[in-house]
């Protein structure tokens, strides 16, 4: 039906860990993209180091098999993990894939989609779901149960997870099931950090396309271009935000709105949030970057880290200002709900303890809509419009 010419490109990494007393069947299958129209990374874990192969195929494209490496980390009273390819196409096509080894077993057939051949223009739609501090408490798995209903529903591009995700032990099974369809751009949390600043589970779990971009942070930071969005994932939890900085404003400087009109951050610690929990936690990384966000015309930023829902006004240094970002804060992800709250200030519009997930939608170059749903059954329970000028682009300050 579809032509497609996949290609091998040199094989990127993954690398992953296991439990104890698992069996070597793949598990917890990952999808990432790379900033490469077409082109995704798949990740998975195993017990055993026999060997890494995605094994791929689509309609009338032909049989395809890339080798991979394990590779380890070792952190006190844990260790193994394992390695997968980089899989590239240049054609909107249906994936059928699997991966394992044949000395140690496969893992099911899994799909994935891949939109290469649509020339992104200022006017493709968009979308993308977000969620954040999820762990795997009650409310975690609701939110996750809610989104794969929200999968059959709406049909999204992929996912942003503004940090604090923990491994979803106990109900490997959802991940399995979540993680085959939709690659997962992930932002580090305070809690992927710990304990003793220990972020190699951050590091080797995920192949987030840092390197791409034009960053040397592991996965810290980096942005992908998607459709008509360029994406941006920071760091907060950074001691010191003067690399980040320096990426940045070289990252912004070469961003084309002609290509991508939509600028959206996303990471952890909210710059605007009125919850008592956790006040002040973005003040630092506010500082060092807000004038650069404001400059750059940046459209929406997402993070999470207070366990609440909040979305602001357009702001920038804490007054309202139509060119400015509006903000969502979205720690609403199931690790516990933070419903203290203080004064509302102007730019606060919307607060909410309650758990769920965001859903994005990018019509067109001008038109963007904010909707929190539900964890329980994906209905809406905030929404905004966010509607751009189209020339907003021509101009930086
Ligand atoms: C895997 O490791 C072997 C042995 O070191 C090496 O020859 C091979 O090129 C590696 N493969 C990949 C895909 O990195
Ligand atoms: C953290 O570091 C301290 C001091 O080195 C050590 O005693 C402790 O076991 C470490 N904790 C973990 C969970 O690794
Ligand atoms: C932050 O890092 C930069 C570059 O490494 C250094 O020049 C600067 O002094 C640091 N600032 C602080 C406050 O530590
Ligand atoms: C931005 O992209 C448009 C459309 O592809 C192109 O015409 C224009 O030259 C690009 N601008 C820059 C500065 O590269
Ligand atoms: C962009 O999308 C919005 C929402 O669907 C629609 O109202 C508007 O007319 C569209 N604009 C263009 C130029 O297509």
């Amino acid at each position: 039906m579809h032509s497609c010419g996949p290609l091998w490109m040199s094989l990127a990494l993954l690398v992953f860990a296991a439990t104890v007393g698992a069996g070597d069947v793949p598990e917890q299958l990952r999808l990432a993209l790379t900033g490469v129209n077409g082109e995704m990374v798949v990740g998975w874990t195993t017990q055993l180091d026999a060997g890494s192969t995605v094994e791929y195929t689509c309609d009338g494209c032909g049989h395809f098999t890339v080798e991979g490496n394990a590779s380890r980390y070792s952190i006190p009273a844990y260790t193994p993990p394992y390695t997968s390819p980089l899989l590239h196409c240049t054609a909107f096509v249906l994936y059928s894939y699997r991966v394992g080894h044949s000395k140690t077993g496969w893992s099911w057939t899994h799909q994935f989609m891949t939109k290469a051949d649509v020339q992104p223009t200022p006017d493709s739609p968009l979308r993308f779901l977000s969620i954040g501090d999820e762990g795997t408490i009650k409310g975690a798995k609701e939110v996750l149960a809610g989104m794969l209903v929200a999968q059959e529903k709406f049909h999204f591009d992929f996912l942003v997870h503004g940090g604090d995700i923990s491994y979803a032990n106990g109900i490997q099974d959802i991940w399995d099931q979540w993680g085959q369809l939709v690659p997962w751009m992930v932002s580090v949390g305070n809690h992927e950090m710990r304990p003793n600043q220990t972020d190699a589970g951050f590091l080797y779990r995920f192949a987030m396309p840092t390197a791409q971009s034009g960053g040397e942070s592991g996965n810290m930071y980096y942005s992908f271009d998607y459709g008509n969005a360029h994406m941006i994932a920071l760091e907060s939890e950074a001691q010191n935000f003067s690399a980040q900085y320096d990426w940045l404003k070289r990252d912004l400087a070469q961003v084309n709105r002609t290509v991508t009109p939509w600028i959206i951050g996303f990471w952890h610690r909210p710059w605007y949030s009125s919850n008592v929990e956790h006040a002040g936690s973005g003040d630092v990384m506010r500082g060092a970057l807000e004038a650069l966000f404001f400059d750059n015309r940046v459209d929406m930023v997402i993070t999470g880290h207070v366990h609440c829902y909040e979305r602001t006004l357009p702001v920038y240094q804490g007054a309202l200002n139509d060119e400015a970002p509006f903000y969502i804060t979205n720690g609403a992800g199931g690790n516990g709900m933070d419903d203290t709250w203080g004064d509302a200030p102007e730019w606060s519009a919307k607060r909410l303890a309650a758990y769920g997930f965001g859903y994005v939608e990018l019509f067109n170059a001008t038109h963007l809509h904010w909707t929190m749903r539900s964890s329980s059954d994906s209905a809406v329970i905030d929404e905004a419009w966010l509607v751009r000028p189209a020339d907003r682009f021509q101009t930086r300050r």
